[in-house]
């Protein structure tokens, strides 16, 4: 079943291109597919910011965002939904779960970039470039 709009034709492209070398397919996305955060189904974890010389907790209810920006860490941002990545920090340790839309899968795989609006860890602990 297709989505409506701008989504139905990037969904007929991803699935016309599927036997494409990978990543040779970027596409831009209009909304996000997920945008809310729902504490029930995530963990806590932990940002050690090697530059800051910072640690800080992520309680299942915040974004890895809002965490930096109430220890008044700069980042950039624009969309808030994994869509533009406006927001991608380096990242030096820990393993992402990426839930962003920007990503190709082998910059995903690569496991050192993320979207901190939106993406988590998979672990207990992330080390950020900041
Ligand atoms: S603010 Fe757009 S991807 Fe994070």
């Amino acid at each position: 079943m297709y989505a409506c709009g701008p989504e139905r034709l990037l969904q007929a492209l991803a699935e016309a291109g599927a036997h494409w070398p990978e990543d040779s397919l970027h596409t831009e996305h209009f909304h996000a597919q997920a945008t809310q955060l729902d504490p029930s189904r995530e963990h806590g974890f932990e940002l050690v910011l090697k530059d800051s010389g910072l640690t800080l907790p992520v309680a299942p209810d915040q974004t890895v965002l809002s965490v930096l920006r109430a220890a008044n860490i700069d980042v950039q941002s624009d969309c808030g939904e994994g869509l533009c990545g406006s927001c991608e920090v380096r990242v030096l340790g820990g393993q992402i779960d990426h839930r962003d839309v920007v990503l190709t899968r082998s910059e995903r795989d690569a496991q050192n970039r993320m979207m901190v609006c939106c993406s988590r860890a998979c672990g207990d602990r992330l080390v950020l470039e900041l």
